[in-house]
């Protein structure tokens, strides 16, 4: 029952999810192991989880009971942020189950149902279910017709829902059929499809830095604005996600979603609400005016890293790591620039990175200023002025910079950069959930601003698609050092606009 005193609107009182279960299919993957259940252990940590809490872990695996809740143990001891509890554990040891079989087994979804009904009953789970599909893509339309098939995917006492993982899809075409597959089985308000960057504190803020302060609005423009640079760098290599990452790529891994996300959230108007309808539309209207410049020799680069240093060691090329395929082409980096056919930035290029093997991890957004109309200094005075820039730091040391000139202090006007800065550790001493624990909770809690919606996937792969296909016609790719910053083909991409990118 509800409380009516409690004013469910109120976002100062913690959310906590009511009863439910959730159920893994990829229980043993990388995700699960490494994001995943720790997400639940830390969310059950913080006193967010139901007491009646379920915890399915559907996979091929041949696992006993114990052995099953011995491995979430592991993963959840691995990769926990809160301190271990082993009495909590063991509440929620009481709610985990496994059930083995082949998702085309159709006796195997019958255990899962007797499994999900059992859980009603010594739970009290009360017939809300949560499905996570945290498997290859090619699999979705067998689990989900499924679900469909056994019963699974409504029910008159509980709510249904269904969790997916990215890549939605490997291009527009796929992405639709994908959606199209979902949708028959599952309505709107049931489907949560994961970005983890918008489940990242950094990522949200940029709404609220827009939105909640007067200063920044009224220069955020063409008028004012000269570019915008989007960076995500990692420093790892693919590690153990051979198969997965060659058969996509740089683009399709982080650019179609978590950059292009990012890119609409800088540049939106300003939503009726954050309702996920409100902020959908704008979004949307961004995404659908966005293209990659014509010149897509000119604007794009895409690369591949050869060996080099990573952390002071010495490591391998792409084609030389485990399970790569000799010849692969598969892009390591890429790189693009994407105007925005809007009033507010028409002639404002964005330009994209994103690569694997790169100096160091940094995703950042440094929105570039236009220089001012005049100045009233001589030549020598403003040499080492660079360009104004508001640069928010998404991970790691996250914060927001602002760039500018000031006077050196004992000169008569020499000017020079200097940086206002803004950092989460020391304006806040709350700790910042993990992406992954703020998102779980949504799906429990039935919460879905935070999560893109078919249409915005869609209009995705209709930006990435001609980049995609342009460079499939190329026969060689560019390569790049590991440790380095990328290939000298995305720094002459950039410097035909005159622009150089940024050093993170
Ligand atoms: C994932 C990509 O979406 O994001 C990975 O598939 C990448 O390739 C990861 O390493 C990076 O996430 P984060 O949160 O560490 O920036």
């Amino acid at each position: 029952m509800t409380n009516p005193l409690r004013d469910p609107q109120d976002r100062r009182l913690p959310r906590i999810a009511g009863p439910c279960s959730l159920i893994l299919f990829g229980v043993t993957g990388d995700l699960s192991r490494k994001k995943l259940i720790p997400a639940v252990y830390d969310l059950a940590n913080r006193g967010l989880l139901p007491p009646g809490f379920g915890l399915v872990g559907f996979a091929r695996h041949d696992f006993s009971q114990d052995e099953f809740a011995q491995l979430i143990k592991q993963a959840a001891k691995d990769g926990a942020r809160t301190p271990w509890r082993e009495t909590l554990w063991n509440q929620l040891a009481a709610g985990i189950r496994f059930v083995p079989g082949e998702f085309d087994d159709d006796a195997a979804w019958k255990r899962l149902a007797d499994t999900m009904r059992e859980l009603d009953e010594q739970q009290g789970t009360n017939g809300n279910h949560a499905f996570y599909l945290s498997i290859p893509p090619a699999l979705f339309p067998v689990v989900v017709s499924q679900l469909r098939e056994h019963g699974l995917a409504t029910s008159d006492d509980g709510w249904r829902r269904v969790v997916i993982e990215k890549p939605f899809g490997h291009d527009l075409a796929s992405a639709q059929d994908l959606n199209r597959v979902v949708a028959e089985v599952f309505p709107r308000e049931s489907v949560f499809r994961i970005d983890h960057y918008l489940g990242k504190e950094t990522v949200q803020n940029v709404l609220a830095f827009r939105f909640a302060n007067g200063m920044f609005e009224p220069i955020w423009n063409g008028n004012y604005v000269d570019h915008v640079q989007i960076t995500m760098a990692e420093d790892i290599g693919i590690g153990t996600r051979a198969g997965y990452y060659d058969s996509i790529g740089a683009a399709r891994d982080v650019i179609q979603n978590h950059l292009l996300q990012l890119m609409a959230l800088i540049a939106m108007e300003e939503p009726v609400s954050f309702k996920a309808s409100s902020l959908r539309i704008e979004k949307q209207k961004i995404l659908a005016n966005a293209r990659p410049t014509p010149r897509l020799d000119f604007h794009t680069a895409h690369a591949q890293y050869v060996a080099g240093w990573a952390g002071g060691e010495k490591v391998a090329g792409y084609l030389e790591e485990e399970g790569i395929p000799r010849g692969s082409t598969t892009e390591t980096y890429a790189a693009m620039r994407i105007d925005i056919a809007t009033r507010r930035w028409a002639g404002v290029p964005f330009y994209l990175r994103a690569g694997k093997r790169l100096g160091r991890r940094v995703t950042e957004v440094a929105v570039v200023f236009k220089p001012a109309p005049h100045q009233p200094f001589a030549k020598h005075d403003v040499e080492e002025l660079g360009e104004n820039a508001l640069v928010m730091r998404i991970q790691p040391d996250e914060g927001v910079t602002l760039r500018f000139g000031a006077k050196v202090p004992g000169t008569t006007m020499e000017i020079r950069d200097v940086l206002m800065d803004f950092a989460y550790g020391g304006a806040f001493v709350e700790s910042s959930p993990e992406a992954y624990e703020r998102l779980i909770l949504d799906v429990l809690l039935g919460d879905p601003p935070l999560f893109p919606q078919h249409e915005e996937v869609e209009l995705a792969w209709e930006i990435l698609d001609p980049v995609i296909e342009h460079w499939a016609r190329q026969e060689n790719i560019d390569t790049y050092t590991a440790g380095t910053w990328g290939p000298a083909s995305a720094d002459e991409m950039i410097a035909r606009d005159g622009r150089t990118w940024r050093r993170p």
